[in-house]
């Protein structure tokens, strides 16, 4: 079994030295080896994939064959992909050549989860990278997308291939033609996994028309297991999460952290407007679900959405446990807890306040909101601060070492919306003041202006 579990909190509340502790997930190597027809979202998958598990802290990165190619044929036309064509056959073997040899050293470097993204397609191709990977003990997982939706792949091919580096320059409608040219050549020879029925002893995860059905076959372990509910769980219907942290708290006039007081006057007024906000934002009348935390400040700030909108209380949204320090300010923290205040300064992500959390605790229960979010559509989360940086961090890839950092003002509703290779995101001001929750390294004030690099 593997795990990411955060380990006890020391008496000084350091997490346990490096330790909390991806150790077992450490000691597994997974090469996800993407396979399908170009056009079916295999890349999407693989960064969607990677983002994620480098969320949670599991070294992953993606290998895309592809780029390996443009190096020797930077702008192919459909027939470099012949497979009768000996020469583009040769610089497309060395570029999955040079891809995988390249994964094989992160892999000796440390990586756990290497993402080979290429269509794959015949089964000599899949029969060697399942060899090398065996021989280098590596376990690898098959992540087939096949889609039949004649729609679907004109509009994968409108919205990410026309604008690919293959086609640079070129005008769209010929680039859209050349690319289907492109699929048919694959098709001549494309098998799908075990289409023979002699490839059932491997691994692998078949998806159908976007999650319509999914075929799992010999999952071996947990970490496989965790990346195979996570893709089974993704769509691409167009929606938005909206982040509001709650209005403005007594506890945040007095610069004093954790707690559950309520909202200040100026807290109360953003509780009213958020409906306006949300509407703009929204732009139809189309409702939203709600998400709070337990705490009496969010669940007050959405009190005044319309009654349509379904709202739901999540424990995991709940503000970073400060543990011994909740309710008191960060001069009180460093007056009492010296050692603390300094440790947290120096690792803010994997500091844990004694009988709290880190930020690193609070990812990894977060993992079961962003599960829900990706099975869902339009979701409004009222959280607070620390929560909202975690999210935050997962949908517009923040480094860790940063995003605990990271100033959240309260008053503003950010709209995200993730698109095929990225987040979109805008922000609403309230103008409502409120006071600054930010706070800079080794800073005691109780309302600081944000200043430096703080996004
Ligand atoms: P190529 O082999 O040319 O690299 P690809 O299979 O990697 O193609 P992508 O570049 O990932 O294709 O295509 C991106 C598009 O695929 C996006 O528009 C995305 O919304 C869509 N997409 C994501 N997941 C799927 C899926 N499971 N099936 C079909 N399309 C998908
Ligand atoms: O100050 C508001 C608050 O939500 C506190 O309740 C919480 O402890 C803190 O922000 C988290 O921010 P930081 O990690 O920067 O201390």
């Amino acid at each position: 079994m593997s795990g990411v579990s955060a380990g006890p909190p020391t008496p000084t509340g350091r997490a346990r030295a490096n330790t909390y502790s991806i150790s077992k997930v450490e000691d597994t190597k997974i090469c996800v080896v993407m396979v399908g027809l170009p056009a079916r979202g295999k890349s999407y998958i693989a960064q969607i994939a990677q983002r994620y598990l480098q969320w949670l802290s599991i070294p992953a990165q993606t290998f895309n064959v592809g780029n390996y190619r443009r190096s020797d044929a930077p702008h192919p036309t459909a027939d470099f992909f012949d497979f009768n064509n000996a020469e583009g056959e040769r610089t497309r073997r060395a570029a999955a050549e040079a891809a995988v040899a390249d994964m094989l050293r992160w892999f000796r470097s440390g990586g756990v989860v290497g993402i080979l993204d290429a269509t794959n397609s015949t089964k000599d191709r899949r029969k060697w990278v399942h060899e090398i990977c065996e021989a280098n003990g590596i376990e690898v997982l098959f992540v087939e997308s096949l889609c039949d939706k004649e729609e679907v792949i004109m509009a994968n091919i409108l919205d990410v291939k026309t604008s690919s580096p293959d086609y640079k320059d070129q005008d769209p409608e010929e680039a859209a033609n050349d690319f289907r040219r492109r699929i048919s050549q694959y098709e001549k020879v494309y098998k799908t996994i075990d289409g023979d029925g002699d490839e059932g002893d491997y691994t692998y995860l078949k998806i159908m028309n976007i999650g319509k059905q999914v075929i799992i076959n010999r999952i071996q372990d947990y970490l496989q297991s965790r990346i195979v509910y996570y893709l089974m769980n993704l769509h691409i219907r167009p929606r938005s999460v909206w982040l509001s942290r709650h209005g403005e708290s007594l506890y945040n006039l007095d610069g004093r952290i954790g707690g559950d007081t309520m909202l200040s006057p100026r807290g109360e007024l953003y509780a009213k407007k958020l409906p306006e906000l949300v509407r703009e934002s929204v732009g139809d009348d189309r409702p939203l679900t709600v998400w709070t935390s337990t705490l009496k400040r969010t669940i007050s700030t959405s009190r005044w959405l319309p009654p349509h909108y379904n709202q739901l209380q999540w424990k995991a949204l709940d503000e970073l446990d400060s543990g011994v320090c909740d309710g008191l300010t960060y001069q009180e923290i460093k007056d009492s807890y010296p050692e603390d205040f300094v440790a947290r300064d120096d690792d803010k992500y994997n500091y844990r306040y004694p009988a709290g959390e880190s930020y690193r605790d609070v990812v990894i229960r977060l993992e079961p909101i962003i599960m829900e979010l990706e099975r869902s559509e339009d979701i409004l989360i009222v959280t607070h601060q620390a929560v909202l940086r975690c999210i935050y961090a997962y949908f517009m890839k923040k480094d860790q070492a940063k995003s605990p950092w990271m100033n959240v003002p309260l008053h503003t509703l950010i709209k995200l919306t993730p698109r095929a290779y990225g987040t979109e995101e805008i922000r609403y001001e309230a103008n409502i003041p409120a006071v600054s929750t930010w706070r800079g390294k080794g800073s005691t004030a109780k309302h600081e202006a944000p200043t430096g690099d703080t996004m």
